[in-house]
């Protein structure tokens, strides 16, 4: 089962994900992120950001993955997803660009950018912590509902509530690509941990499906049952659909120490 962790807000998420993100590249210097936009995971990147000024790190060697890319945009795109990664991310922690990935959402080679990536994922030795947000339709990176448990990197139609969801990006609603080039959510449940993060009502039912709902592709966030390492970290307002609630604030505060997240 996964374990939730209800957080006072968006800032209690990032410091303790950071804290559990600095603890792996001090094990393991050249750790490789799976890395999330929106503006879900932010609070994890300011705060990670601001601990490697702190308290300084070698995090040369670390490795990344995005999630996903829009199919179609022009190189250099401000809301690409490769320009939000080098911006909000890469540069703020220092990290080496050479070692972040992102799926090549170019039209001219698209038929083969899938497996390409797929095949980098695995050269890499897997992912060790995949950061995820999910989206209003139960979206994992851009696997909208109907996607298979099985599916890897390839490309999608988006939803047009997902487009509508993030026309706050663009210029125009109808600057939101049509496609883009996702994991799958077999690529996702192959990484060693998954932190799922979610705040605000507007997530409280997609939260509530993936945690303790039907295992079903209608529910795309539902996928993280199969997984046997997953941290789901919620504040109040996307914990409040969820049933039992009370028992997963209960097994926080007696976690064991040892344990770790
Ligand atoms: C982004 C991604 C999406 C977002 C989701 C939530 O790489 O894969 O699944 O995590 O759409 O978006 P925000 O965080 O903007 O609410």
């Amino acid at each position: 089962m996964a374990e939730v962790v209800v957080v006072e807000n968006e800032l209690a998420a990032g410091a303790l994900i950071a804290a559990s993100i600095r603890d792996l590249i001090a094990q393991k210097p050249d750790a490789v992120l799976g890395l999330a936009t929106g503006s879900t995971p932010l609070s994890v990147y300011r705060a990670l950001a601001a601990s490697l000024v702190s308290d300084p790190l070698d995090v040369s060697r670390v490795r990344g993955f995005a999630l996903d890319e829009y199919v179609g945009l022009p190189a250099g795109h401000p809301e690409s997803y490769r320009a939000v990664i080098t911006r909000e991310v890469v540069e703020p922690l220092g990290l080496t660009a050479e070692n972040i990935h992102v799926p090549n959402g170019d039209l001219a080679s698209i038929e083969t950018a899938g497996d390409d990536y797929e095949r980098a994922i695995v050269e890499a030795g897997g992912v060790d912590v995949q950061i995820l947000g999910i989206g209003r339709t139960g979206h994992l990176g851009f696997n909208e509902p109907g996607s298979s448990f099985a599916s890897t990197t390839r490309i999608k139609t988006l939803t047009e509530k997902t487009r509508e969801d993030n026309a706050r990006f663009f210029d125009s609603p109808d600057d939101v690509p049509m496609h883009c080039i996702t994991q799958g959510l077999g690529t996702i449940l192959r990484a060693k941990h998954l932190v799922l993060l979610a705040f605000g009502d507007a997530k409280a039912d997609a939260i509530a499906a993936a945690v303790e709902g039907a295992v079903t592709a209608s529910q795309p966030g539902s996928a993280i049952q199969f997984h046997p390492q997953v941290t789901v970290v919620v504040d109040e307002a996307a914990a409040s659909k969820l049933t039992n609630l009370a028992y997963y604030k209960h097994a926080w505060a007696h976690k064991p120490a040892w344990q770790g997240l």
